[in-house]
């Protein structure tokens, strides 16, 4: 059985909003193994991008704990989270978030640069990532030169550029036509199987969220339904192999998240 990459125990999220709490999280129990693709699914306000922050450590539960493989990260302070944030985890958020005064290129080098490293480092993972997405001839495009489906594109890549554990994506296809929009889930796909990359995505695209092995459903902040569609496995056998990589996308590189 593949070691679980995300423990999620009695989650609770409770907002003060004007001096009255809203409860937006209820106890949410909820355990995704390496190399497992979920999506994440539910009405408007049903509490998936709470969630989806508290995975990624950009938020905190009220009560409840919460594991990152092996690591219980409940109640570690922001400077302990953000570590362990840049060390495993990647974001696709609905708006990519690129730097508008920069290459595509040079976006997706951009948290590895922010990390410290070279200009040379950078550059071959980089761009073998922009192949990967098909985007090799756009690299020196700016994000505004390019359509929004290539943007979605290079944000992904520039997520997956310190080749994190965990992949997690808010609505990565919410603002796109449906052919580009898929192309995005293909890659999503490819990059879990090339990468053992486990991979949480929130999304109202039904269509999507039908292609997904494993369906989380959430209804006012409690998760309603955790459906695996038999015959749609994704590449959990997969996960503990080393990826298959160049070289320079080397694992000892910690993986930084890609934030707005
Ligand atoms: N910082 C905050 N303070 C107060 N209330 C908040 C805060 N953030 C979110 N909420 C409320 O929490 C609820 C859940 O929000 P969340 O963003 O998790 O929903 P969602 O399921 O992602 O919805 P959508 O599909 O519309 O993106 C919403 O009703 C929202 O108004
Ligand atoms: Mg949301």
């Amino acid at each position: 059985m593949p070691d679980p990459i995300v423990v999620c125990e009695g989650l609770q999220k409770t907002f003060v909003h004007m001096g009255r709490p809203l409860e937006v999280l209820r106890g949410i129990d909820l355990r995704i193994d390496q190399g497992e693709v979920v999506a994440i699914v539910g009405q408007s306000g049903a509490g998936k991008s709470t969630l989806l922050h508290i995975i990624g450590t950009l938020d905190v539960p009220s009560k409840g704990r919460i594991r990152l493989g092996r690591e219980d990260v409940t109640g570690l302070s922001s400077g302990k989270l953000a570590a362990i944030r840049n060390r495993t985890i990647g974001f696709v958020f609905q708006f990519h978030h690129l730097l508008p005064e920069f290459s595509a290129l040079e976006n997706v080098m951009m948290p590895g640069l922010i990390q410290g490293k070279s200009q040379r480092e950078m550059e071959k993972p980089a761009m073998s990532l922009l192949e990967e997405v098909g985007l090799k001839s756009r690299a020196t495009h700016r994000p505004g030169e390019l359509s929004g489906g290539e943007q979605q594109r290079v944000a992904l890549a520039r997520a997956l550029v310190l080749s994190p554990k965990l992949l997690l994506a808010d609505e990565p296809t919410g603002n796109l036509d449906s052919k580009t929009g898929q192309q995005i889930q293909n890659q999503f796909f490819e990059m879990n199987k090339r990468h053992g990359t486990t991979i949480v995505v929130v999304t109202h695209d039904l269509s999507f969220a039908r292609s997904m092995p494993r369906v989380v459903t959430m209804k006012d902040g409690l998760v309603d339904s955790d459906e695996r569609m038999p015959g749609r496995e994704a590449s959990a056998d997969k996960a503990d192999e080393a990826p298959p990589s160049p070289s320079s996308r080397g694992d000892t590189v910690p993986a930084r998240a890609v934030e707005g």
